[in-house]
């Protein structure tokens, strides 16, 4: 019998469609998070908060491999060193992290909570893997979804983005999970680059709608990061299947 693989954050946009990938490979799996869910089909469901700690221990007892998803707007670095010390603790063999493309080079603290996240993890001596994942086509969606909702759209300029679809994200951390640990594996992004206004042109098309769109500049550094493409991975990066206009007609048949 093997062991379950733990999966934080497993009832996450990402993690609910990791967990159904790693029961078809046949393996059994635990999901942590905050909030309470019925176990059944293979799955256990672990209460516990990686900001506290409460729940960690028991959640990685008698785990060889950890797939961490759980993340938030703030906190990923401290919730990540709480994770590597009980997973250190009960010997688990491989730690698989989910990172941001341009977590190394964009000033912003949730980026940087994601690179000490991942630092966390790289000197923890546990065998680890991480893989940098562009924005998914569901936030960008929500994103440009809410700036259409204004009478006048803003559109920052220089603002790139290379969305990508969460399931092949999930198909790749499912190959990850069950492979050896590899370290920093090649970005995975979308197969496509698009100005943030173009992403929002192209929904608001599909929705049968135009609205005026006022350019603005991003400030500051992170701004400038941003303008020069820091956010993007445009060589050497695996690029996955879906295309930002699969998704949008998946989400709104009529721009199909
Ligand atoms: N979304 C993107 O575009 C994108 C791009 C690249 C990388 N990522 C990374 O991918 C990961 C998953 O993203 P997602 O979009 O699937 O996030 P999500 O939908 O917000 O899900 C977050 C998951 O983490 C759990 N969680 C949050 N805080 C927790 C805590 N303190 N303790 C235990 N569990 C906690 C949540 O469950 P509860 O609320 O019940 O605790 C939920 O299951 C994150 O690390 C994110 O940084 C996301």
């Amino acid at each position: 019998m093997t062991s379950p693989i733990l999966v934080t954050g497993g009832t996450g946009t990402l993690g609910r469609l990791v967990v159904p990938l790693l029961r078809d490979a046949g393996r059994d799996v635990r999901v942590l998070s905050r909030g309470r869910q019925q176990p059944g089909n293979g799955v256990e469901h672990g209460t516990g908060d990686l900001l506290t700690g409460a729940g960690v221990e028991s959640a990685v007892a008698g785990v060889e491999t950890v797939l961490h998803l759980a993340g938030g707007p703030k906190g990923d670095d401290e919730a990540t060193r709480n994770l590597v010390r009980a997973a250190s603790r009960a010997g688990v063999r491989h730690l698989v992290y989910i990172s941001v493309i341009g977590a190394d080079r964009v000033p912003l603290s949730w980026l940087r909570s994601k690179l000490d996240a991942e630092r966390a993890i790289a000197d923890s001596g546990l065998a680890w893997t991480t893989l940098r994942a562009a924005q998914f086509h569901n936030l960008v969606f929500t994103m440009v979804e809410k700036m259409a909702k204004l009478p006048v759209v803003p559109a920052p300029g220089g603002l790139r983005l290379q969305p990508v679809d969460a399931r092949d994200v999930a198909e790749r951390l499912v190959e990850l999970t069950l492979g050896e640990p590899a370290g920093l594996v090649p970005d995975l992004a979308g197969p496509g680059v698009y100005g943030l206004a173009e992403l929002t042109r192209s929904y608001l098309r599909g929705q049968g709608k135009r609205r005026p769109m006022l350019p603005v500049r991003l400030p500051g550094k992170a701004g400038r990061a941003y303008r020069a493409g820091e956010n993007l991975t445009l060589d050497g990066a695996d690029v996955g299947a879906r295309t930002w206009e699969n998704f949008l007609a998946e989400r709104l048949p009529a721009a199909g």
